[in-house]
């Protein structure tokens, strides 16, 4: 297997199949200024399960899709097909915003997708105008009941919580989730880009949003899945359904980090804070081997030392403070969330 400089070692792909988006979340992509990633500069589906099939040979057992919007991709269900049949993948889900996911899930279900994580931070259709600025809180209601009638198990809800904005959704979110069978899982808000001018005010720390919902509904801790999750998991004491919270800047987990990231234009990043990628699609389409591939992959990967959280941590907790600002970052649409 395949092990970084902290002997980590390389398990998880998300692949970023668009950089485009339908909606503008404030936490996510409030740019003056974009330059979308030009059409022939994408990754075809044949590259992508090329270089797939490669990382599952270094050891990758899990793949994520996700962008921007991955529902944004045309015959998405194609790349699914070709994912969901590669020999030693264990996991293949979806992140989306649930826009297109009515219309689609039927056929992502029948091409392989068992499971799914769809974005929704509020039940309250002002406020979630107010967040997404665009799009519709029904349409995203609407693919989260198609995918369970589909069938697809678990069914995973994202909430990114920000202080002021939905910390006050947090109890309804619960009590939706519970009655309907999904799975929650809130993401403390992360400095993710260069431009969601996150502060640490608008954090809600994982403590906070733990107590909030354990005085209603106890809760118990169950771990981490595969005991490198980005997630922490707990379930509720009356056994009525389970949460997850990603403390990425309370508790980062970077030690335990196995993911590896492939942009649209198929660049492979090592952190979700990374400033730059290696270009994969120019081997690819410079006529390089599998093997040439294989050995370029692993040579970065072995040398991998990133730890941006566990040092956003220590900067917040020493004497100099941590302005986000001062580092530059890939946006999120574009590395894949
Ligand atoms: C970048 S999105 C891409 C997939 C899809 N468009 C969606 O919204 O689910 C992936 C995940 O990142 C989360 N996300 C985006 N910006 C974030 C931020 N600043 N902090 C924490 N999570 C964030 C989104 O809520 C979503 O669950
Ligand atoms: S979080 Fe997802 S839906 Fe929102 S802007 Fe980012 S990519 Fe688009």
């Amino acid at each position: 297997m395949l092990h970084d400089i902290y002997t980590r070692p390389l398990k998880d792909l998300r692949i970023s199949v668009t950089d485009r988006c339908n909606f503008r979340c404030t936490y996510c992509m409030p740019f003056d200024e974009y330059e979308w990633i030009d059409k022939k500069e994408l990754l075809t589906f044949e590259e992508i399960a090329r270089l797939a099939d490669l990382f599952v040979q270094l050891g990758v057992d899990k793949i994520r899709l996700t962008g921007g919007e991955p529902l944004l991709r045309r015959d998405l269900e194609k790349l699914i097909s070709k994912l969901s049949s590669l020999n030693g993948l264990e996991d293949l889900c979806l992140t989306t915003n649930g826009s297109l996911l009515a219309e689609k899930v039927s056929a992502l279900k029948s091409a392989g997708l068992e499971r799914i994580n769809v974005s929704l931070d509020t039940l309250n259709s002002e406020k979630f105008a107010r967040i997404r600025r665009r799009g519709d809180l029904a349409k995203v209601l609407e693919g989260l009941f198609a995918a369970k009638r589909c069938g697809l198990d678990p069914i995973k809800i994202n909430v990114v919580v920000e202080r002021g904005v939905n910390d006050d959704d947090i109890i309804d979110l619960v009590e939706f989730s519970r009655k309907n069978g999904f799975a929650l899982r809130f993401i403390e808000y992360m400095d993710v880009g260069n431009s969601n001018n996150w502060t640490s005010e608008k954090l809600v720390a994982k403590k906070e949003i733990l107590d909030i919902i354990d005085a209603r509904y106890p809760l118990r801790e169950v771990g981490r899945d595969k005991g490198s999750a980005p997630s922490l998991d707990y379930e509720f004491i009356d056994g009525r359904g389970e949460i997850g919270v990603i403390a990425s800047v309370t508790e980062p987990f970077c030690t335990t980090c196995t993911r590896a990231r492939l942009t649209a234009d198929g660049k492979l990043v090592t952190c979700l804070f990374s400033a730059t990628g290696y270009d994969l699609k120019a081997l690819l389409r410079n006529g390089a081997t599998d093997e040439e591939i294989i050995d370029t992959v692993s040579s970065i990967w072995r040398k991998r030392t990133d730890r941006y959280s566990d040092e956003r941590l220590e900067a917040m907790n020493s004497g100099r403070g941590y302005r986000a600002k001062d580092h530059k970052k890939i946006e999120m649409i574009t590395l894949g969330g």
